[in-house]
């Protein structure tokens, strides 16, 4: 080959490559920089290993714009930072998809598009509907005595394990004198609660073994691997690595819970009774006795379902309630008005219940302010764009995945003026009544999170409880500090003993 030759075939790679890392489709949001097979993913582990998430903020500060766009793997998507933007993509209709050809996702799901978070179209809002409509009549999205009653009982329970400490040794593993173990002291009454809303039971005490390994599992699944986790869902054949990029713990974690969903639904169908729905589930399964059903009803739809449906349950919510203990142990003073206000307001004599939520408008601001600045899904969930569109003035692409960049939002010095500040009192009035909320922690329109109301009652109740019935320390050792997170499919905290006198 000719020297010549060479030079012309070295300077024609070199422009591909580059024409690789700039090309972009046109009028598209301004870019960064693609790389061969992880796409503009490395640039953010570069900027930032362990939250690689966080380095989009140095990206939208050079490429001095809101929406952003990028590569991860061969998937061409876009961020956006602001709350105009991010609510748009929220309320409007053809942004409601969802990347639905992600393999890691339909590998939990028996390798199909099953379960509510990863499906769109026709089959999301009939599936969407169905659960909605008929969770309803157990409680879930409104206020029901049965369920209402149901969730006290376990919560009596709950502050009764804790006063009294441990028999089982389940409970011991958690419990140790007056030192307490987070989030998993949590476990057990969360796993209940949502359990008892899809299948009418509880496991009682003895049996909250079972309770703490589903919560266990879904952490299993959400946390997979930690720095690597999120670029295995665009770079699929990053599962040929077992553990290294997580895939070994979301499949484990996943069918540790389908495995017990599948198992109650055996026993539940034999003693299906044509009288009485003892859960959501009785009404799924008589669904799919009939014979003019859709396609999209399927008995591993119903257990995919469930899974997406009580996951966050069993994981964002004792992940919620903890951040809110170690804020308020790292700020005395609103821990002290906390406290003060259930003190006045309900007294010691009794629990604090559901009614008792508007008149606690400081635990409510408490729990806002501590979603806003620790955003648990900085992301939200991931949507797509279902048809040729613009946002902001600039072209998206039919389906390019949209990132709602919650956490720059809830972060914005416009919105908030000092965001970086923990101060629950920018969510009341000057006479201490509570005020609109601007912060997203549960999304918007079509897509919202469907257990917003159920998780806003579930994180009260306990938060109340707790807050009413002890005080809190941290214990030498303990990674106490706000920074000690652990990524994952949501933020979490490290698990952490907790010192808790009766007060
Ligand atoms: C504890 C705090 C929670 C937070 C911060 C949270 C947040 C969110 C967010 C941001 C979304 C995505 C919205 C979007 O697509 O734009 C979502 C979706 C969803 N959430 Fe939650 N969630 C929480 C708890 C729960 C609970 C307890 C449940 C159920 C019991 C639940 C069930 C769901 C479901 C099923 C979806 C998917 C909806 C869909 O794709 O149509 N979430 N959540
Ligand atoms: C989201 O916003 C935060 C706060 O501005 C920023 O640090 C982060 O890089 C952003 N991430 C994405 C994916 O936009
Ligand atoms: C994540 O990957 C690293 C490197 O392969 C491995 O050492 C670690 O055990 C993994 N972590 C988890 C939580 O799977
Ligand atoms: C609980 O904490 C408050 C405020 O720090 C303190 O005044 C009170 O004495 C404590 N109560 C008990 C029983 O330790």
């Amino acid at each position: 080959m000719s020297p010549f030759l060479v030079i012309i075939l070295v300077l024609l790679a070199v422009y591909k490559l580059y024409r690789f890392t700039i090309d972009k489709p046109p009028n598209s949001p301004p870019g960064i920089i693609r790389l061969p097979i992880g796409g503009s993913y490395w640039m953010l582990l570069w900027k930032n290993y362990k939250f690689p998430h966080l380095a989009v903020d140095y990206y939208t500060k050079k490429l001095k714009s809101k929406i952003i766009s990028g590569y991860f793997g061969d998937f061409f998507l876009v961020i956006v930072n602001d709350y105009a933007s991010i609510k748009e993509v929220f309320t409007r209709e053809e942004f409601d998809g969802r990347v639905t050809c992600l393999e890691t996702i339909n590998d939990r799901a028996f390798g199909k598009k099953l379960g509510i978070f990863f499906i769109d179209g026709p089959q999301w809002h009939e599936q969407r509907r169905f659960a909605l409509r008929y969770m309803r009549d157990f409680g879930f999205g409104r206020r029901q005595d049965k369920l209402e009653s149901e969730i006290m009982d376990e919560m009596s329970l709950f502050i009764d394990i804790l006063k009294n400490g441990p028999i089982y040794d389940g409970e011991k593993e958690i419990m140790k004198g007056n030192l307490m173990l987070f989030p998993d002291i949590l476990y057990a009454t969360s796993a209940n609660n949502i359990w008892n809303v899809m299948f009418g039971q509880r496991f009682d005490r003895s049996k909250h073994d079972i309770s703490r390994h589903l919560c266990r599992s879904a952490m299993m699944f959400q946390r997979a691997n930690e720095t690597t986790g999120g670029m295995i869902l665009f770079l699929p054949i990053l599962k040929y690595f077992g553990n290294m990029f997580g895939y070994t713990n979301h499949m484990k974690g996943n069918y540790a819970i389908v495995d017990v969903v599948k198992k109650t639904l055996e026993e539940q169908k034999i003693t299906l009774s044509e009288h009485i729905d003892r859960g959501f589930v009785d009404k799924y399964l008589k669904k799919l006795n009939e014979n003019d059903k859709s396609e999209y009803f399927t008995e591993e739809q119903l257990i995919i379902l469930l899974v997406d449906v009580m996951f966050p349950a069993l994981s964002a919510s004792p992940t919620v309630i903890t951040h809110i203990i170690k804020y308020l142990m790292h700020h005395p003073k609103a821990m002290e008005k906390a406290q003060s206000e259930i003190d006045t307001i309900v007294g010691t004599g009794r629990l604090v219940t559901w009614e008792d939520r508007k008149d606690l408008p400081y635990i409510e601001a408490v729990i806002r302010e501590t979603m806003r600045i620790e955003t648990l899904t900085p992301f939200g969930v991931i949507h797509k764009a279902l048809k040729d569109t613009t946002l902001g003035g600039y072209d998206i692409p039919a389906n390019t995945p949209i990132f709602t960049n919650l956490s720059a939002m809830h972060h914005d010095r416009e919105m908030w003026g000092d965001p970086e500040n923990f101060r629950p009192e920018r969510f009341l009035k000057e006479d201490g009544q509570i005020c609109k909320d601007m912060s997203l922690p549960f999304g918007l329109g079509h897509r919202v999170c469907m257990g917003e109301t159920y998780a806003r009652y579930t994180i009260f109740e306990t938060l109340a409880l707790l807050l009413q019935n002890f005080n809190f320390s941290f214990v030498e050792g303990e990674p106490s500090s706000l920074e000690d997170r652990v990524p994952g499919l949501i933020v979490n905290v490290k698990e952490l003993w907790i010192r808790l006198e009766l007060r």
